[in-house]
């Protein structure tokens, strides 16, 4: 078998001690499973001449992680400005919060050749390396230009746009070609993969082949669909757990028998925050009734503040759920309950068992974890009702919740109401639609499904597969 060597943008080394987010977990399985290597930025930005240019390196059981400083620069050019102030929007098909600056394109590209250099004398022969995210994905080509032969597979976990808004940022043909230097390119669903594939086809002139492949300069590149997955046997044991814990009994006991609407994102233009608070302040307005039988408890973990749109974003919450709160608050009821501050998976797990409903409405998302989470969440006797956004990834997956558009402020409050009003019944049905569908996958599951197209393609690509 292959020495799997994964990058990616930011590296969770559990010996750090650093609680796991969903794709960590996922990877970190797999890693531990197969062991490897896992490669990126250490999280920190530096001007130190020794931590930004050596990586690094922690060995975790059968797991070597390197990871490299970025100079302060870097950090603002590379990941604040073109990540997540051109790509991140782009991504999403939200082209109105794009900026574009050459400059930051340029550093982009220069961080992505500086990481694939000091990757370099780590790798070895027998590798299949597997690059993340929208951070990196000039690096394919990178790799290669250094004499990399290796099968290198890369996997996007946001969307990807249609050809008409990919073209809206200069230089879209560069950004493709070089992933194309890669020999398979995973997405989450068949929609950004198609989207990927008429791009290619459309602004670099890749010829699309039967069965989903791409054909340029003699070389052949497999495009297809890896929707990550949960592990929702585990995310159930944890919520029955923490359904007793005493953040959750806190929580219960200031509901005082109110029904519980819940939100649980990063504050993120692309989560439809203000949508959504603009919908449940249509059922406020229209349902006078409802008042006092329900809380909203939002929770927009702070994300990326050293980018405008998220700050402008934290402002218009601030005001719009003060603006809810005294309008429609009296003195012993407040409909809304807004945090920035995140809460541990524990807590959040212990929380979603409670909703009555989750509420997950982006404009636009590449899966969207919470969504399935909130599914796994449930008690099978007395489950909640899912409301999710229909351009969240998904929603291709969880077709048996209440599928809304997250801009229309009178379908979500439809959406709410009719949850609220749910007869058990129906509340079983349709969990017990949603739970059929995910209960058997898992993250590793997700993993190997990846890993094994990449020995594959490799096979076929003619490089160094060993099994
Ligand atoms: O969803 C994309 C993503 O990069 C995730 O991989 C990550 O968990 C999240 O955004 C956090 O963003 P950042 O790394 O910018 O803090």
């Amino acid at each position: 078998m292959n020495r799997l060597v994964v990058v990616s943008n930011r590296v969770t080394i559990p010996s750090a001690g650093a609680k796991a987010g969903g794709l960590a977990v996922a990877l970190n399985e797999l890693m531990e499973r197969q062991g490897g290597l896992w490669f990126g930025w250490s999280g920190r930005a530096s001007d130190d001449a020794a931590s930004t240019s050596k990586p690094a390196i922690v060995d975790h059981g059968s797991v070597q992680y390197a990871t490299v400083d970025l100079t302060h620069e870097e950090y603002r050019r590379y990941y604040t400005d073109f990540s997540n102030g051109t790509l991140w929007p782009l991504m999403h098909s939200l082209t109105e919060q794009m900026h574009f600056d050459r400059r930051s394109l340029a550093a982009y590209r220069a961080v992505n050749e500086r990481l694939s250099d000091i990757l370099l004398p780590l790798l070895r022969p027998d590798d299949a390396i597997w690059i993340h995210d929208y951070h990196l994905l000039a690096m394919p080509a990178a790799l290669r230009a250094r004499g990399v032969t290796a099968p290198i597979g890369f996997f996007l976990h946001t969307p990807f746009p249609s050809p008409d808004i990919l073209s809206s940022v200069p230089d879209a043909a560069v950004i493709i070609r070089d992933l194309l230097s890669a020999d398979l390119i995973g997405f989450q669903t068949a929609n950004d993969a198609e989207n990927f594939a008429a791009s290619a086809h459309r602004i670099a002139g890749a010829t699309r082949l039967p069965g989903g492949s791409l054909r340029i300069a003699g070389r052949d590149i497999r495009v297809g669909a890896f929707p990550v997955e949960i592990d929702p046997q585990e995310f159930a044991r944890t919520a029955e757990t923490a359904s007793h814990n005493s953040d959750t009994q806190r929580l219960r006991r200031s509901l005082d028998g109110q029904s519980l609407i819940l939100g649980v994102d990063r504050m993120d233009p692309t989560k439809g925050l203000r949508h959504r608070l603009a919908g449940y302040r249509r059922l406020l307005e229209t349902r006078p009734a409802l008042r006092r039988a329900m809380t909203f408890v939002q929770i927009a973990a702070e994300s990326r503040q050293e980018v405008d749109n998220y700050q402008y974003l934290r402002e218009d919450l601030d005001r719009m759920s003060g603006s809810i709160n005294s309008t429609f608050g009296e003195a012993d009821w407040l409909p809304l309950r807004l945090t920035a501050r995140g809460g541990s998976r524990d807590t959040i797990a212990g929380y979603m068992r409670e909703a009555r409903i989750g509420l997950v409405t982006p404009l636009r998302d590449g899966m969207n974890l919470v969504a399935k989470e909130y599914v796994a969440a449930q008690n099978p006797d007395d489950p909640g009702v899912l409301i999710l956004s229909k351009f969240a990834g998904a929603a291709r997956q969880l077709g048996a919740a209440l599928l809304v558009n997250p801009v229309d402020a009178d379908e979500i409050a439809d959406a709410l109401d009719n949850a609220l009003r749910m007869s058990r019944p129906e509340r079983q049905d349709r969990w017990m639609a949603l739970w059929e569908t995910i209960k058997d996958t898992s993250a590793l599951g997700w993993g190997r499904s990846f890993v094994n197209a990449l020995a594959d393609s490799g096979e076929s690509q003619g490089g160094r597969v060993q099994r």
